[in-house]
């Protein structure tokens, strides 16, 4: 299968959830992945040096033999221009287009929350894909920056205290915005889908990881 190799990084164990998605939905595909373990949350980092960082993890899946990367972080993917992902000397993708896109075609009212590290909320990740499709779309923005080492330390669990608190914390005033989309705008975040559905009920939730794939893979 050389040749054909996907190389997908993220700074942890978020990006296994475009893995996952993966083998669900074209499990043929040849991977490799790099989770940056030893620099992670990159989400609090700031915009130069979360660029180095992606530079640095395509040279590495390429020496590990990848024709084509894709970035499993809604960081990164909301910080690089289109010019920056066309500069690199292969195939390079990310998770916010796909989403985006969607979450644009599945709002009936056009109000959407955006889930994402402080990084992806500073550098309004997901607004210009959403906004090229639904002009009066109106977003709500949460930094969720406690969500990212609460799933590396392997808390998942709904009835966890400190999970279930921060998710009231983030996901109360989104939910008082009224969405009828929220985007778990950050691949760490479909680990926490089952505490984040206790709070927003109904809403439709947008898993990036999985749109991306939808994508990639279509
Ligand atoms: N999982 C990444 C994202 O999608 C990075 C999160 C972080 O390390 O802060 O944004």
């Amino acid at each position: 299968m050389s040749g054909n190799k996907v190389g997908i990084f993220d700074s942890g164990l978020g990006g296994l959830t475009v893995l996952r998605a993966f083998d669900e939905i074209c499990p043929s595909a040849d991977l490799v992945y790099f989770g940056d373990t030893a620099r992670v949350p990159y989400g609090t980092r700031e915009n130069a040096e979360l660029r180095i960082f992606a530079g640095q993890n395509v040279d590495l899946l390429r020496r590990h033999g990848a024709s084509g990367v894709i970035a499993a972080c809604g960081t990164v993917s909301s910080l690089l221009t289109p010019e920056e992902f066309a500069s690199f000397d292969l195939p390079f993708s990310g998770v916010v287009s796909a989403a985006a896109a969607e979450a644009a075609r599945r709002t009936r009212t056009g109000r959407i929350g955006v889930l994402g590290t402080a990084a992806t909320v500073r550098n309004r990740g997901f607004m210009k894909d959403i906004l090229a499709v639904r002009p009066e779309a109106e977003l709500t923005y949460m930094a969720c920056t406690d969500f990212v080492p609460l799933a590396e330390r392997g808390i998942f669990d709904a009835d966890d205290p400190e999970l279930a608190a921060a998710v009231d914390r983030y996901l109360l005033p989104v939910m008082d915005a009224d969405p009828d989309v929220i985007i778990l705008g950050c691949t760490h975040y479909p680990l926490l889908s089952e505490a984040i559905r206790r709070v927003t009920g109904d809403v439709d939730l947008i898993d990036v990881s999985r749109e991306a794939v939808r994508a990639y893979c279509s």
